[in-house]
């Protein structure tokens, strides 16, 4: 080794060792004739002191480094002078009294300070990402993303479960995501696919009898990118056979439990998990991943309503659809550009407006008048009934109703909207609480409206309730699946199901799906037949690795805790890629480019040049 200690390894107990460090210019700081030097490796940073009488060629060195360049420093290590200690520093006890200073490399100024937390904005840090993960927050991330796995690995190895590595060249599915193809040389004209997830080779797994396994896989889908979506990302995926739902849940609770518990001992996790069915939390919150670290639930007005001769409450229940309504906790007095907001906000999510109360004053809802209620609904209800709405909410004065009248679905997508940014405005969630649950019994069928035919919610290999076996043709709508999720501070954290394993059913419900049995057996035919050979019943879960890390680490964005990550176009902003290949590799694996692509390409030259 070039180094006989790090550099955040030295405390008191070293002192008057001598000792070799190598790592980065951190800092420099002149003392008047004494040369502070902040160096910085892997493990921290330690101060070295360079004294121009004790060590001249030290000194001549150390005046000429920057910022980033690499040095060896022989030296001691001695205890620093009373008074002069840095408690911030873990290595703050003591200092290096440095002998030689060799420099190992020197460094152009980097793009951005290493030594500051800044924000240089989101292209240059990708772009450098090197440096980026030199810097402190970033280096820590790397090494919490680490320890998770690491604990993970150790978790389900403790429990029986083996990891099976399965292909990446696959074949491709209709359903789900868009796949990632990669064009096969030896077969023209054929294509294999990137896994979106080992779906179909976990549940093969129990079909040969492995029982339990788990896989850290990486998965490709391309979709379109937000805070908690990457094209490529890591699963924990698990499975296991003879089991039902609660074997699953247990397993995976105990996994978070451990988590927090090695990982964040400071911020524990509700125990047991909260546990609601699809249907509770779309009524309570409208959403599927509610945040549960704040209220604001939706209440139903429907029945208030009824009777009442405000032509939208009327129209939308008669067309099946109801009256639902949340409370802000003190938007009695919000800003009339404000609610206008809140009414934009309402239309983007597909609402066709959006009723608002706001009562004036404080303490309960009786006795209103005129000047007590502020609605665009004024001339069809009194202020006493407006008042028994805002009550049958749970609001007080003070408070605002935003009402809204639609299908469930759309009232949901509506409220939910509203009920996020009610609280991100009102800070009302907790940012050190976890605020994990179990959300369960999804329904197994959706109408996609575009496609006009139904399609499975989480994949068509989870199995519907036996009960709702009879429906599977009869009325897909109402079919509840065996599906669960775990999800955390209104994100979802892991999704599983207990699955399919006869054959018979998984052809109904691919028929339901749409599927005729010639196009089952091309796309799933391996599945089908596997199924006839004593498949056990099976199920299981995948949580996402890079949103597990980026909870425990405090990050919003799954980049702070993926080592490189892709810009939101999908790019490596890098090394460039995608980038286009030279037409003898396009040639060789029998691909020609239409005249979109090469019209891109020339543009894309055009503006090189
Ligand atoms: P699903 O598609 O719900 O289920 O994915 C499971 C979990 O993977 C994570 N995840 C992602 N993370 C980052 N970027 C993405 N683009 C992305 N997409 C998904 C989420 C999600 O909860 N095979 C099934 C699981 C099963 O049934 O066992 C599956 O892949 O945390
Ligand atoms: P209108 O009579 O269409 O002018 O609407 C009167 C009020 O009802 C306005 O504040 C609209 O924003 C609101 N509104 C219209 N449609 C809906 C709806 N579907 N749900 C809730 N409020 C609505």
């Amino acid at each position: 080794m070039l180094k006989t200690h790090g550099c955040g390894e030295l405390r008191a107990e070293h002192d008057g060792e001598q000792v070799t460090l190598a790592g980065w210019v951190h800092r420099r700081r002149d003392h008047g004739g004494l040369l502070f030097l902040d160096l910085r490796d892997s493990t921290g940073l330690v101060q070295v002191v360079v004294h121009p009488e004790h060590a001249p060629a030290a000194m001549a060195i150390a005046s000429e480094v920057r910022n980033e360049f690499v040095l060896r420093i022989d030296g001691l290590v001695s205890k620093r002078l009373p008074g002069t200690e840095n408690v911030e520093l873990a290595t703050g006890a003591i200092e290096v009294q440095a002998a030689t200073v060799e420099v190992l490399n020197s460094s152009e100024t980097p793009p951005f300070p290493i030594n500051q937390d800044s924000d240089p904005g989101e292209l240059t840090r990708l772009r450098y990402r090197y440096l980026d993960l030199r810097r402190e927050r970033m280096a820590r991330n790397l090494r919490l993303r680490h320890r998770v796995v690491k604990l993970i690995r150790d978790f389900m190895d403790a429990r029986a479960f083996i990891e099976v590595e399965t292909p990446v060249l696959g074949l491709a599915t209709p359903e789900g995501a868009r796949d990632y193809l990669v064009p096969s040389r030896v077969h023209p004209g054929s294509f294999y696919a990137l896994p979106q997830s080992p779906q179909q080779w976990k549940q093969l797994l129990m079909v040969a009898g492995v029982d339990r396994y788990f896989q850290i896989a990486r998965c490709y889908r391309d979709e379109d990118l937000r805070a908690d979506r990457q094209p490529e990302f890591t699963q924990l995926d698990v499975e296991m056979a003879f089991v039902e739902e609660e074997d699953v849940l247990s397993l995976t609770e105990e996994l978070y439990q451990h988590l927090a518990a090695e990982l964040a001992p400071e911020r524990p996790l509700p125990s047991p998990f909260p546990r609601m069915t699809y249907a509770e939390a779309m009524e309570r919150f409208g959403s599927d991943k509610p945040d549960l670290r704040y209220g604001v639930e939706i209440a139903d007005l429907t029945n208030h309503v009824r009777e009442s001769e405000f032509r939208v409450f009327a129209d939308a229940i008669a067309a099946g659809g109801r009256v639902r309504a949340i409370v802000v906790p003190g938007g009695g007095a919000t800003p009339r550009r404000e609610v206008d907001r809140l009414t934009e906000m309402a239309k983007e999510a597909g609402a066709r407006g959006l009723v608002w109360v706001q009562f004036a004053g404080a303490g309960a809802l009786d006795t209103l008048t005129d000047d007590d209620v502020k609605s665009p609904v004024g001339r069809f209800f009194t202020p006493a009934q407006l008042g028994s709405l805002g009550a049958a909410c749970g609001a007080v004065r003070g408070d605002m109703l935003l009402i809204a009248a639609d299908r469930d679905a759309i009232t949901s997508r509506v409220l939910d909207v509203l009920r996020r940014h009610i609280a991100e405005a009102q800070a009302l969630a907790d940012p050190n609480a976890l605020a994990f649950a179990f959300i369960t019994q999804f329904p197994m069928f959706e109408w996609d409206e575009t496609a006009e035919r139904w399609s499975a919610v989480h994949h068509l290999f989870t199995s519907p309730f036996s009960d709702d076996y009879d429906l599977i043709e009869s009325d897909p709508g109402s079919v509840r699946s065996r599906a669960y999720d775990i999800i955390c501070n209104g994100q979802e954290i892991a999704s599983g199901s207990i699955r399919i394993h006869r054959r018979e059913i998984l052809l109904r419900v691919l028929k339901t799906l749409g599927m005729s049995l010639d196009e089952a057996k091309a796309r799933f035919g391996h599945m089908l037949e596997a199924f006839t050979f004593g498949a056990p019943p099976h199920g299981g879960i995948a949580p996402g690795i890079d949103r597990t890390v980026a909870i425990f680490a405090g990050e919003r964005d799954i980049r702070e805790v993926i080592a490189f990550p892709k810009t939101k176009s999908a790019a490596d902003a890098m090394t460039g890629a995608p980038a286009p290949v030279s037409s003898a590799q396009l040639t060789e694996v029998h691909i020609a480019l239409d005249a979109a692509a090469r019209e891109a390409l020339e543009q894309a030259a055009s503006r090189e040049a």
